[in-house]
């Protein structure tokens, strides 16, 4: 796999710019070649009932204030983890909160991965996407022939952008949970660090942030749950 990522790699440094920048073309093409995109609907799904479990406070302060709660994946690939965090939140707002509004926000620099998830493809690159998603969130993610399709309310709620989370936009809003899962692997610490400081000011006092297995998060964050911290 890595052979194939360097011969496709290869090529494309001839043509980079001198600076790395999103906007350029050369640098934009390394990308797409060289990030890995693997992930899949209802990813670490101990994680995610931890989640559930934490949203009804969320949800319901989202309501009162008047705002929709906000999520984000940053470094949402193909966006099966977005889509999975809209099922979790409507799910949660119609049990507890109802007529609360979700948002979700799906961040990647890949334009490939990007172009599926904005297509709102479920998995079209995975053999049985839904083999892992809980009985009860089957609805979200089946059409009535049983073929993997959005409901219409999760793609109303959902939205993606190309962006670094290295550079993250100074617009990108405010977010009640993030999830940032499988790709702080491929930084150095002093980039992890800066990622995670970076996220923070994107989140309201007590969010909650997801990382993958193998991260871990200091001050501002706090141990939550399993693979979840709080905004403290
Ligand atoms: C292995 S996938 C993880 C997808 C999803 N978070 C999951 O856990 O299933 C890693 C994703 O992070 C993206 N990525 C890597 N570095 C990034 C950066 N600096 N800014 C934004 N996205 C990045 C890659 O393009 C890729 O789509």
């Amino acid at each position: 796999m890595l052979e194939a990522r360097l011969d496709r790699a290869a090529p494309l440094l001839r043509h980079l710019a001198r600076h790395p920048s999103l906007e350029d073309s050369g640098w934009a093409a390394l990308l797409d070649a060289t990030t890995v995109q693997e992930t899949s609907l209802f990813r670490a799904p101990e994680q995610l009932a931890a989640l559930e479990a934490a949203l009804p406070p969320l949800v319901l302060a989202a309501r009162a204030a008047g705002r929709p709660l906000a999520l984000l994946s940053a470094g949402c690939a193909t966006g099966e983890e977005a889509f999975t965090l809209a099922a979790i939140a409507q799910h949660a707002a119609q049990a507890h909160a109802p007529g609360a509004e979700v948002r979700v926000l799906g961040l990647d620099i890949c334009r490939t991965a990007l172009e599926g998830a904005e297509a709102g493809e479920i998995g079209p690159h995975l053999g049985r996407p839904l083999a892992g998603v809980p009985a009860h969130y089957l609805p979200w993610f089946q059409g009535a022939d049983g073929a993997p399709r959005l409901h219409p309310s999760l793609r109303a709620c959902l939205g993606f952008r190309r962006a670094s989370l290295t550079a993250l936009p100074e617009d990108l809003g405010c977010f009640d949970v993030v999830l940032c899962r499988n790709v702080l692997i491929y930084m150095t610490e002093s980039a992890k660090q800066a990622v995670l400081s970076g996220l923070a000011r994107y989140m309201r006092p007590g969010a909650l942030l997801g990382l993958g297995p193998t991260d871990t998060a200091g001050a501002p964050f706090l141990p939550f749950a399993p693979g979840l911290y709080r905004h403290g």
